[in-house]
């Protein structure tokens, strides 16, 4: 089989994680649940992986990385807890669900008002349309680093540098580049950065979280047990217990903590320089063909390592299917929960066959899912 579904979680992670997820298994008790070498081992490996997190995403404070399950959990906590009601917020047209529903259910329940930066055909950004739909109560502007569509990677430090001067909180879904593309909070101008931990930082699934800049208040969206100030009827104050209600899956963040290393001991830029060009090279094998639309602006080589196409008027799930069982080729079709990006790209009929491409795919397997499109492209 030859996996090429990696925007929605990758399949090989580094041995090193696998290993690292048994051993916690193993050994861990209750993170800041008591004083004995169990609990203290999960709580060093938690507090290991917050803090080698924050040194990747340039977060100046390792108590401010906040676990959550995966990063629609944090991009729910992030919206709901830190956009006030009334106010008016920036998205965009690239994206996904769990930042367009939080978003449509404050506009619903908390009267906030919402404006949209089209994508174009090509699925860019006018990165003007940010300046020129910001108004006095703007309150935050939420954003994906990539589109997990076309691969477009928005200019984060340009609208976080706006968002600092206008004084607008400034959430960013790093879901599509965390461990792939390199982020700086600080530089970038970010207050709230989304991750998830099963995609590009090749971590296993149920992790993820956010790396909250000092001073941004976010109210918690759930309450209990902490470990700490039991006797408070309120969740304490302080991150990262603040929002972090309940035992944390330290397994999973063992895992991840793994992961980060792997990244870090590999070379961040490299991974993403070989999707990258992984990407290309199935992109540059079948845009030649008449009968295949690719989406996306391929006129720039830095992109997210996504390649979404279609056949003729092929509908994506039935050539997906094909590409599956005729030769064991996954891939993602459909609407990818990037209703918005549908609708601008023109696809929300036939939707879209996606191609994404990580770290552990190889040359060869890119030759072959070519070689697959053309094949169904000349059918
Ligand atoms: C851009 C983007 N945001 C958010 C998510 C949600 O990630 P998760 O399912 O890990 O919460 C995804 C997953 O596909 C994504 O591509």
């Amino acid at each position: 089989m030859i996996y090429l579904d990696n925007a929605a979680t990758t399949l090989r992670k580094p041995r090193e994680v696998i290993d690292a997820v048994v051993s916690a298994m193993q050994s861990m008790g209750n993170a800041s649940r008591g004083a004995h070498d169990e609990a203290l081992h999960a709580s060093r490996i938690i507090y290991d992986t917050r803090c080698a997190l924050a040194e990747l995403f340039g977060c100046s404070r390792p108590d401010h990385v906040v676990f959550t399950c995966n990063s629609t959990e944090a991009l729910n906590i992030a919206i709901q807890g830190a956009i006030r009601t009334g106010a008016h917020v920036i998205s965009t047209d690239l994206e996904h669900n769990s930042v367009l529903r939080p978003l449509y259910r404050l506009q619903e329940e908390r009267g906030v008002l919402l404006d949209f930066v089209p994508a174009d055909r090509s699925g860019k950004l006018d990165y003007d349309d940010f300046e020129r739909l910001i108004r006095p109560d703007t309150g935050a502007i939420v954003c994906t680093h990539v589109s997990n569509l076309t691969g477009e990677i928005v200019d984060i430090g340009r609208i976080g540098k706006l968002a600092r001067e206008k004084g607008i909180l400034f959430i960013v879904d790093a879901s599509q580049s965390a461990g792939s593309i390199p982020i700086d909070m600080e530089k970038m101008g970010i207050d709230i950065l989304c991750f998830t931990g099963h995609k590009g930082l090749m971590g296993p699934q149920g992790t993820g979280g956010m790396c909250v800049r000092e001073g941004v208040e976010i109210h918690p969206l759930k309450e209990g047990g902490s470990g700490v100030q039991s006797y408070r009827h309120r969740q304490p104050e302080e991150y990262p217990t603040r929002l972090e209600a309940g035992t944390l899956n330290a397994h999973g963040l063992a895992g991840l903590n793994a992961a980060v290393e792997y990244i870090r001991r590999t070379g961040l830029e490299k991974i993403g320089e070989k999707e990258r060009s992984l990407a290309r090279r199935f992109y540059e094998g079948v845009a030649d063909l008449d009968s295949v639309k690719v989406y996306g602006d391929f006129s720039t080589q830095y992109r997210g390592p996504v390649v979404a196409l279609n056949i003729r008027d092929y509908d994506s799930s039935e050539v997906s299917d094909a590409l599956s069982q005729d030769y064991g080729i996954a891939t993602r079709p459909g609407a990818h929960c990037a209703p918005r990006m549908h609708e601008a790209l023109g696809t929300t009929g036939q939707g879209a066959v996606r191609f994404s491409f990580s770290w552990f795919n190889t040359e060869e397997e890119t030759d072959t899912a070519v070689r697959a499109v053309r094949e169904l492209a000349d059918e």
